[in-house]
């Protein structure tokens, strides 16, 4: 069972929890890309594990008939072990979304995994469309991959980027991280396939919003993300005025690094928790 402040940005241990609040979801008018908690797997046996629990996710969605797609972390179905192993788990997953009518997005880890992920991601998507990746604003080497992804016809969601980064590879200043963002959303939005804007930063929102009023791109052409218990309101209200959104909904025993990085994005989160903690 987990524990609050946890559940606020986890939706449970199981996938009947997952399953609930995606209903829950859904019923505001809200799709999902459902994310099994897990990364960084160093054993084959647990790598087989978590491509079974992703075929098996991608059957119970289209059971159930919610309106789900997946989210899946290379290092969780074997990366760090053999890339061939992740290949070959990856293709699966995908089979197994065609055989549902499903998608599959592939998230971005950090910078030993960019090149890997991107390589991995090309040559697949040459046999399954079924499949978009990630992109992060603050990488430098991001607006070539942008142009590399757009001519490939390749489904992009925009991020700024969860990890901490080295200043060769990555802009250190919020400033710069925020000015890439916009910049990648005007490239994909005016000429990428249905990319996705993942963020709760409502100037970066305002930013696409301006754009695509002023370039009369209607909004069915592209959908906003966020994460589960983040933003609600804003969540609610973009989907009021006729945009698309999609919630990332993880779930799963393994929460810590994914609760870590949400603590880590904002001071706030961790004054949040302590707070509670001292109440208790
Ligand atoms: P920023 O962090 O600047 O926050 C802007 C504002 O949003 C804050 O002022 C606050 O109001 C609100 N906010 C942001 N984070 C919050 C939080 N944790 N709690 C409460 N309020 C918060 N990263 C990655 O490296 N690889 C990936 O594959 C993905 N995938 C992904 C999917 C989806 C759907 C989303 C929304 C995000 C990701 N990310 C990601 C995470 C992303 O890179 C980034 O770390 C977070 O989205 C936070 O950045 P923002 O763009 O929200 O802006």
């Amino acid at each position: 069972m987990l524990i609050w402040p946890v559940t606020r940005f986890v939706a449970g241990t199981d996938r009947h929890q997952a399953f609930e609040a995606v209903r829950e979801l859904n019923a505001r008018g809200l799709s999902v890309s459902l994310d099994r908690l897990g990364e960084n797997v160093k054993e084959r046996k647990q790598a087989e594990h978590f491509r079974d629990v992703y075929v098996r996710l991608l059957h119970g969605i289209a059971d159930a008939g919610v309106d789900a797609n997946i989210s899946i972390k290379l290092t969780m179905i074997g990366l760090d072990i053999e890339r061939k192993l992740a290949r070959d788990h990856l293709v699966e997953i995908l089979e197994a979304a065609e055989e549902t009518g499903n998608w599959v997005r592939i998230d971005m880890e950090g910078t030993p995994y960019t090149q890997l992920t991107l390589e991995l991601f090309h040559r697949v998507f040459e046999a399954h469309r079924n499949t978009g990746v990630v992109i992060q604003s603050m990488l430098r080497r991001s607006a070539e991959d942008v142009e590399r992804l757009i001519a490939a016809g390749a489904r992009v969601r925009l991020v700024k980027g969860a990890y901490k980064e080295p200043a060769p590879l990555a802009f250190q200043e919020k400033r710069e991280v925020n000015d890439e963002f916009d910049r990648l959303a005007r490239r994909l939005l005016d000429d990428g396939e249905y990319p996705a804007i993942a963020t709760h930063d409502q100037e970066r929102i305002d930013a696409v919003l301006r754009h695509v009023t002023e370039r009369g791109i209607a909004p069915d052409r592209f959908e906003f993300q966020m994460l589960y218990g983040i933003r609600r309101q804003t969540q609610d209200s973009l989907v009021e005025r006729g945009y698309r959104m999609r919630v990332y909904v993880p779930y799963g025993g393994q929460w810590l690094p994914y609760f870590s990085r949400r603590l880590r994005e904002r001071k706030e989160n961790v004054l949040f928790v302590l707070g509670n903690l001292v109440r208790k």
